[in-house]
This record gives structure tokens, C-alpha cells and sequence, in this order.
């Protein structure tokens, strides 16, 4: 199982890296532009810095660029900023042309905004380290998203590629429980579902219960002893 953390809010990292459940952040300009930081090449190493400090493994970065030079361009300078990095770029014309660019010289890529089965096969073709389908927006638009991403799993592991599917856009701790059960082992999600994984009031309930039986509320705090 492989858990990523789906935001560039220092704030969340800071909360949620120490859990030890995620092996790394991934972000993209939206999630840049949703934290107030520019998506400028300028300000990426002092995020960077940040992010491996607050122990993350892995950092997904997103290139930018309307041409396949420019992606390129762009995701070099995002790779090298530490080789922990790997360098998002979506599923067009123009990114898998990068992205194939990329790997031939070994950076890591991580195809992303994948809708369809097929979409994933051109990431299995290229080699590409993660292809990401956007679970949730593919339900918002009408599609099976468990089934596309069932899918997709089994096509690139028939191809033998050793392309991870990173489901992301998941909207719930259900959603993510519901494609565990069925073989997915990747995932990125926000602080919100993040949350969600220690929300049920059964276990509250039962954390309150035991707390009560222990007397918590009589024993003196430490630092007081
Ligand atoms: C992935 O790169 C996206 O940030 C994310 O998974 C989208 O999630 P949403 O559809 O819930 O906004």
C-alpha cells in the first residue's frame, strides 16, 4: 500500500506526515494556486525543502506548458530539484511527448487527469512510474470509475508494464476502502478524507469509553508530577 497526501498546504503536511501513513505529498497547480503559492519554477525548492523535511518520501510536482517543449522544459527543472521528485504531467498529445522525453532520461513521471483504460495504456507505454485516474470527477461525469479503474489495473499489469495506478480525486474513506478491496494499493487524497479515516463515532465512542474506565480525567499530567 502506497498513501500520498493530495495538497501543497504546509499546514496539512506538517499535521499529517508524522502519522507515518503517507509516503509522500503530491500537488499540481491547482492545489498550488489553493495554498496561495504561485506555479513558478522560483518558489519550488524552498517547497521542496519543505516537504522532505516534514518526512515525506516522495513529492509529485506538475509540470506547466502548452507544448511538449515547454513540459519538458519545465518538468527538468522540477526533477532536478531533488531526485525524491517525480514530475507530474497529464495525458495529452503533448504531455505523453514530454513524458517520454523525460524518461529516457530517467526521471520519474507520473501521468495524470487519466480517464479511460486506454489513456493509461499510453503511461504503461512510455513507462511511466504512475499513471493517476481522477476517480471521483470520472463518477461526476457519468462514468464507472470503479470499473475503468479495475480496468486500467489489470491492462497495464497484463502489459507487464510497472506502472503504478495512483487513484486520486477520491472523495471519501469509503471510496478508498471500496478500491482496496479491489486490488488498487495507490492512492492520493486530501487532508478532508485524510480526516474521514478517523471519524467513526463507534471508535470515539468506544476511545471515550475506555478513557472513562481509566479514570484519565484523575490522573495528573505528567509535566504536573
Ligand atoms: C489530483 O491531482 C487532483 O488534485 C485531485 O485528485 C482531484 O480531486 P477532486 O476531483 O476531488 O478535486
Amino acid at each position: 500500500l502506497r498513501l500520498f497526501l493530495d495538497t501543497a498546504e504546509k499546514s496539512a503536511w506538517r499535521e499529517w506526515l508524522p502519522t507515518g501513513l503517507f509516503h509522500g505529498v503530491t500537488t499540481n497547480p491547482t492545489l498550488l494556486a489553493a495554498a496561495g503559492i504561485p506555479c513558478d519554477l522560483a518558489v519550488l525548492p524552498a517547497l521542496v525543502d519543505a516537504a522532505f523535511s516534514l518526512g515525506a518520501n516522495e513529492m509529485q510536482i506538475q509540470t506547466f506548458g502548452r507544448t511538449a517543449d515547454v513540459l519538458e522544459r519545465n518538468g527538468r527543472a522540477i526533477a532536478a530539484l531533488d531526485p525524491r521528485v517525480v514530475v507530474k504531467i497529464p495525458v495529452t498529445f503533448d504531455g505523453i511527448l514530454a513524458a517520454g522525453r523525460l524518461k529516457a532520461d530517467g526521471v520519474r513521471v507520473t501521468i495524470t487527469a487519466v480517464y479511460a483504460a486506454h489513456q493509461a495504456l499510453t503511461a504503461a507505454a512510455i513507462g511511466a512510474d504512475y499513471a493517476a485516474p481522477y476517480f471521483g470527477r470520472m463518477n461526476d461525469a457519468g462514468r464507472d470509475g470503479e470499473g475503468e479503474i479495475v480496468a486500467m489495473r489489470n491492462l497495464v499489469a497484463e502489459s507487464g508494464a510497472a506502472t503504478r495506478i495512483l487513484v486520486a480525486s477520491l472523495r471519501s474513506a469509503d471510496d478508498l476502502a471500496r478500491l482496496a478491496a479491489r486490488g488498487l494499493d495507490t492512492f492520493t487524497f486530501s487532508p478532508k478524507v485524510a480526516a474521514m479515516l478517523f471519524a467513526d463515532p463507534l471508535t470515539e465512542a468506544a476511545a471515550e469509553a475506555f478513557e472513562a474506565a481509566a479514570g484519565a480525567d484523575q490522573v495528573p499530567a505528567p509535566s504536573a508530577v
